[in-house]
């Protein structure tokens, strides 16, 4: 939709290169991973690339006994080790000048206030006109807190041409009831526009191209529903096992940790309808709409799964099982893999199922989502029968080897009419020689800009929860997780549920 009365103008402004304006970041939980490795490189990188302003500011809130240089020095490994753009000194050198640590605890009420004049000071050097997000990457029980402190010394006040805005880290809650008591909190405090939920997948590339491959191009959408499609597959396998994540991931498992938010959201972007643009209303009316429209499964025994990973071997290497991993309570029932069958109740999608699975330790690290065609009607070739001829299928690789894989059948070389399955690949390498963000980058960046096209709405997490929750509590009161060997492809249960619909998990 244009904005001014001239097009022209319209078109040239939406290819400006989008700089955030004067701004600074707290972060929240300064010290954790997600930190070091995700959140640091991608503000330096954002700088790098030109798209942070000279003054941009960077705040780390924690307990520990650090100074401002301590900080400063943290933030500098974090980036050598992690960001994906080159080391500049010079950029380096105008970074550090806005970088400022705040110790304290999230109850103590000293340390908010110094977080206060931190940032007058920061205002008034750098030049951040009192535009400050503040990124929770805390465990949710802290949350409420936070966010109380926040108003309780006016940090969270919406001034007069500036903003205040909170980025809170998934997850939004552990069913529907605690994130909807989360959200009461969250919005006593900052109004609906200043609250972005991070849901990281929808910052990758490879996600926000499904909506440019389905709505910019004529080829799909005509075949893309139940009268082509026989089934979609959503994958999202990991070889790696918790780490060091034992204290967020006992209790929680995979189904809450990566099914609600990330799977959910593809399968939202696969099955929704064109929006009217890309606006963050437009893009959340069909979004949940679409949820809105998913049925559980009737049979929560045949039709779901959940798995835990026993000791295994992975890249020649001899792993742990779950329930020996440090930290994890030996009788855990926690999912470390979950696979669910969906249906959509809609004209475009009645009777096409979606199967979604994830899992910790499994054969490979691979997200896709495969569009799965009918099988052709028959088959007019002597030497290939309609059964034997395989199905198209069309495979968004979402990572890694980004890109978009479609199989079909063609003539095998020869003098017989023979069937055979072949692939055509578009792959992000080849084609582009842009390079994509990290998906931290974007987001942090459509922050700062206020853009929240990429995040979800409370509506799309309720709905989500509300999918997931009934799974939840069938699984508690029935049962252990079936065990599969670590390195391989999750438990053989999850193979029957498919076998009975006559239909195989891909092996990507
Ligand atoms: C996070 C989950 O949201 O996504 C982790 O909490 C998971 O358990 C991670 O490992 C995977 O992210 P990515 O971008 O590497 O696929």
């Amino acid at each position: 939709m244009s904005t001014s009365s001239n097009p022209l103008r319209d078109a040239l402004d939406r290819r400006l290169p989008r700089i955030a304006g004067p701004s600074g970041l707290v972060i929240f939980g300064v010290t954790g991973d997600l930190s070091r490795k995700k959140l640091m490189p991608a503000v330096y990188d954002l700088a790098n690339r030109g798209l942070l302003p000279p003054g941009f500011s960077l705040i780390g809130f924690a307990r520990r006994d650090w100074e401002n240089e301590d900080f400063a020095q943290i933030v500098h490994d974090a980036v050598k080790e992690h960001s994906r753009t080159p080391f500049r000194e010079e950029v380096w050198q105008q970074l550090v000048q806005g970088c400022r640590f705040v110790q304290g605890d999230f109850d103590d009420d000293a340390a908010f206030e110094t977080l206060k004049s931190t940032i007058q000071e920061l205002d008034k050097q750098q030049g951040t006109g009192g535009n400050f997000a503040f990124y929770l990457s805390v465990p949710p029980k802290w949350f409420p807190k936070v966010v109380q402190q926040l108003k309780k010394h006016g940090l969270a006040d919406q001034k007069e041409g500036s903003w205040r805005r909170a980025v809170i880290e998934k997850p939004f809650g552990h069913d529907l009831a605690s994130a909807q008591e989360l959200n009461k909190v969250v919005h006593e405090v900052f109004p609906t526009e200043e609250v972005f939920r991070i849901d990281h997948y929808l910052g990758k590339e490879t996600v926000q191209n499904i909506l440019a491959l389905r709505f910019a191009n004529t080829l799909f959408e005509p075949i893309w529903n139940r009268s082509y499609v026989d089934h979609v597959q959503i994958t999202m396998a990991e070889d790696i096992g918790i780490g060091g994540r034992a204290g967020y991931y006992d209790g929680i498992g995979a189904a809450r940790d990566v099914i609600q938010n990330h799977l959910l959201q593809l399968l939202a972007l696969t099955a929704m309808e064109e929006p009217a643009s890309f606006d963050a209303d437009a893009l959340v009316a069909e979004k949940t709409k679409v949820l809105g429209a998913v049925r559980l499964p009737k049979d929560l025994g045949k039709e779901t799964v959940r798995g835990q990973y026993a000791h295994g071997w992975q890249g020649g290497e001899e792993v742990v099982g779950y329930l020996e991993e440090e930290g994890i309570d030996p009788n855990s029932k926690t999912d470390t893999y979950a696979a669910i069958k969906l249906e959509i109740d809609n004209r475009r999608w009645a009777g096409v199922p979606f199967y979604l699975r994830t899992g910790k330790r499994l054969g490979r690290r691979v997200t896709e989502i495969a569009v799965v065609f009918q099988r052709a009607p028959h088959s007019p070739f002597d030497h290939t029968a309609t059964e034997e001829l395989g199905q198209n299928a069309l495979v968004i690789r979402v990572q890694p080897d980004e890109g978009v894989t479609l199989r079909f059948g063609s003539k095998v070389p020869g003098t017989q009419m023979e069937v055979r399955d072949v692939s055509m690949d578009f792959a992000y390498g080849e084609s582009f020689t842009e390079s994509s963000p990290e998906a931290y980058e974007r987001l942090i960046l459509d922050v700062l800009l206020g853009d929240a096209n990429l995040f979800p709405r409370l509506k799309e997490v309720e709905l989500s929860w509300q999918i997931l929750d009934p799974i939840e509590q069938y699984w508690e009161s029935n049962g252990k997780p079936a065990s599969y060997p670590a390195g391989t492809w999750g438990p053989v249960e999850a193979d029957e549920m498919l076998a009975r619909d006559g239909r195989s998990w891909r092996r990507p």
